[in-house]
């Protein structure tokens, strides 16, 4: 499971029991999709659905994950893999940036992902097959990597999981849904709202000032393969420079996401965000208020080793006070009428609207 800043991972069985209690739920908008596991459960259940991000490696992965059906490339996909990880290593420019002057992989590992890379690019495949074969090769480079988890960093002695042999495996497809074709987008969040339309909208923003593209700048580079140009210690792309998207800005989220909840043509809506985030629960609610009945369902999560032990000066001795041990992820559940929202998976039982 690749790692990912505000990935839903735990929070999985929750979400889909959630929509699956929503009335008549065949179709979902997943409009800030990321690793696009909440999309991909989502048709695992049965739900058409259509998942957006507006980042290149993200639309790839709900290309790979979601658009492409089960049914449809699983053989294919396999023998192309077997063909990948038979490749002789490539270093060529990828390694270099990746593997030597920054050191995100191990330099064997960074030349069999060239490799494979350079292969995908040169066979101009069907976009979906090229999806599910991206989606293989970023879950691989995952695996081999020498981060904490986002690639701002990179770590001083190479983590152990570096020095495994860089593998590609099929990605977990699913089945066509009974409801109909789902399908990846890459359009801003403000757009895709405009157009997209479902049953339940699921809505998962940034929350706070990280932006995904700098955060996870590789795995564009791996996807694009457009030999940026580069900068900074850890080689990111040019294009890291430009704006923050709104849902990164504390002025600007508020405007951004009410303008995403006014447009979103669905019945239902379901909304996760951080207690530690840009908005509260009381504005959050009261953006969601005109949309029908506000349940919200709570997850508490310790938060990282740091909080617990509190900040030292470097004779050992503890000079700042310790921060909040844990954090609340909510799920804003929206309904016309209100649904029985006992005993969801991970959650604790549901309150109804505070700002009432
Ligand atoms: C909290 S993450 C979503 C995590 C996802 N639910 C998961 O479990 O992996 C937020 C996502 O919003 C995307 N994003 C940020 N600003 C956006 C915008 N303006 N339009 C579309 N996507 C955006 C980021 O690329 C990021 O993947």
């Amino acid at each position: 499971m690749i790692k990912y800043l505000g990935s839903k991972l735990r929070l999985l069985p929750g979400i889909t029991d959630v929509v699956a209690r929503i009335p008549n739920a065949r179709s979902a908008v997943d409009l800030f999709s990321g690793t696009a596991r909440v999309a991909h459960a989502l048709k695992g259940r049965g739900v058409r659905v259509e998942a957006n991000d507006h980042n290149a490696y993200a639309r790839t992965l709900a290309a790979g994950l979601v658009q492409a059906d089960r049914e449809r490339w699983t053989e294919e996909a396999e023998r192309w893999i077997a063909r990948l990880n038979a490749l002789p290593p490539r270093a060529g420019w990828f390694t270099q940036a990746y593997a030597e002057e920054a050191r995100f992989f191990r330099p064997e590992n960074a030349a069999r992902i060239e490799a494979a890379r350079e292969e995908i690019a040169a066979a101009a495949l069907d976009p979906e097959l090229e999806a599910v074969l991206l989606t293989s090769l970023l879950l691989a480079s995952d695996r081999v990597d020498s981060t904490t988890g986002v690639q701002m960093a990179y770590l001083k002695d190479w983590a152990p999981r570096s020095f495994r042999t860089f593998t590609l495996a099929l990605p977990s497809l699913h089945s066509r849904p009974d409801a109909g074709a789902c399908h990846a987008h890459g359009m801003d969040a403000l757009q895709a709202a405009a157009v997209l339309s479902a049953d339940v909208g699921y809505l998962d923003p940034p929350y706070n000032r990280h932006r995904y593209r700098n955060n996870y700048h590789v795995w564009e580079t791996l996807v694009r393969w457009d030999q940026p140009e580069t900068y900074g210690t850890v080689r990111k792309r040019d294009d890291c420079r430009g704006p923050a998207s709104p849902f990164n800005r504390r002025g600007e989220i508020r405007g951004a996401l009410s303008t995403v909840i006014d447009r979103l043509d669905c019945r239902a809506l379901v909304v996760s965000f951080s207690d530690e985030g840009f908005l509260s629960r009381v504005e959050l609610e009261e953006m969601l208020d005109p949309r029908g009945v506000v349940q919200v369902l709570t997850a508490a999560h310790p938060r990282y080793v740091g909080a617990k032990i509190g900040i030292h000066n470097p004779r050992g001795e503890k000079v700042g006070t310790i921060g909040r041990l844990e954090n609340v992820e909510m799920l804003f559940v929206v309904t016309p009428e209100g649904i029985n929202l006992d005993e969801v998976p991970g959650f604790a039982t549901a309150t109804a609207s505070v700002s009432n």
